[in-house]
């Protein structure tokens, strides 16, 4: 499949390298393609470009967002052509200030759905760690991946990318739930920082 990924760090660098060593066709819209950053990363196996953030978006019909979610919205916002595409919002709304972390009243998907009309937003990678994203077992057991989206199909797509990279996928319903999920990272966040779990940890729904 051939993936956009906008961001290159923590969490679109870890992702675009899974994918594109699972076969898949990466390309990362950043801000400086001749960085060492995204230097280093199209060294690593597979398929792997970097361009534009314009360039990155008229690359692939599955769009993963990684940056910043305000700079996300401001692209979307300047761009045309979005209608059909699959976003896949991996951010979450939060500001580091010493305090507590702030969140949305609304989600940042709503907001990212409302900036690109016509696209298929689908929230999704969120509420784990980057360093969890490639491979993610943790204590031996596979990490589930909450993802919620008002279109069927983009849901099939983003379930099957989660499941390349070994998580199981949990539909979560529309995209209104996307607020649930964004509240998870920071449930998340909140037991890695203050309640000390550290980063080595993971949500998983048990049934039966
Ligand atoms: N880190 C995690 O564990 C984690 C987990 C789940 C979700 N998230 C969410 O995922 C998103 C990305 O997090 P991250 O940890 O990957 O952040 P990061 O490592 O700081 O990477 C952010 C990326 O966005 C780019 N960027 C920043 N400002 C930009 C701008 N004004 N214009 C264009 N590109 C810009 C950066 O480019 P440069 O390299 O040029 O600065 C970089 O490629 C955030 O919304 C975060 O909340 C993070």
């Amino acid at each position: 499949m051939k993936i956009t990924v906008l961001g290159a760090g923590n969490v679109g660098g870890t992702l675009g390298q899974a994918w594109a060593k699972r076969g898949h066709e990466v390309f990362f819209g950043v801000r400086d393609p001749g960085s060492d950053n995204v230097r280093a990363l199209l060294a690593g196996e597979g398929a792997l470009q970097a361009g534009s953030l314009a360039d990155a978006l008229a690359f692939a019909d599955v769009i993963v967002i990684a940056v910043p979610w305000r700079v996300a919205l401001g692209q979307l916002e300047r761009t045309a052509g979005l209608e059909g595409k699959v976003l896949v919002d991996a951010t979450n709304a939060i500001t580091w200030d010493g305090g507590p972390v702030a969140a949305l009243q609304e989600s940042v998907s709503e907001l990212i759905a409302r900036a690109a009309p016509g696209s298929h937003v689908v929230k999704a990678f969120n509420s784990i760690g980057a360093e969890h994203m490639a491979g993610p077992k943790i204590a031996g057991i596979s990490p589930d991946m909450f993802f919620c989206g008002d279109d069927e199909k983009a849901k099939a797509i983003v379930a099957r990318l989660a499941s390349d990279l070994g998580f199981e996928p949990v539909d979560v319903g529309p995209l209104r739930n996307a607020r649930h999920l964004e509240s998870l990272a920071l449930l998340w966040i909140h037991l890695a920082t203050a309640r000390g779990y550290g980063r080595n940890i993971a949500f998983k729904l048990l049934r039966e």
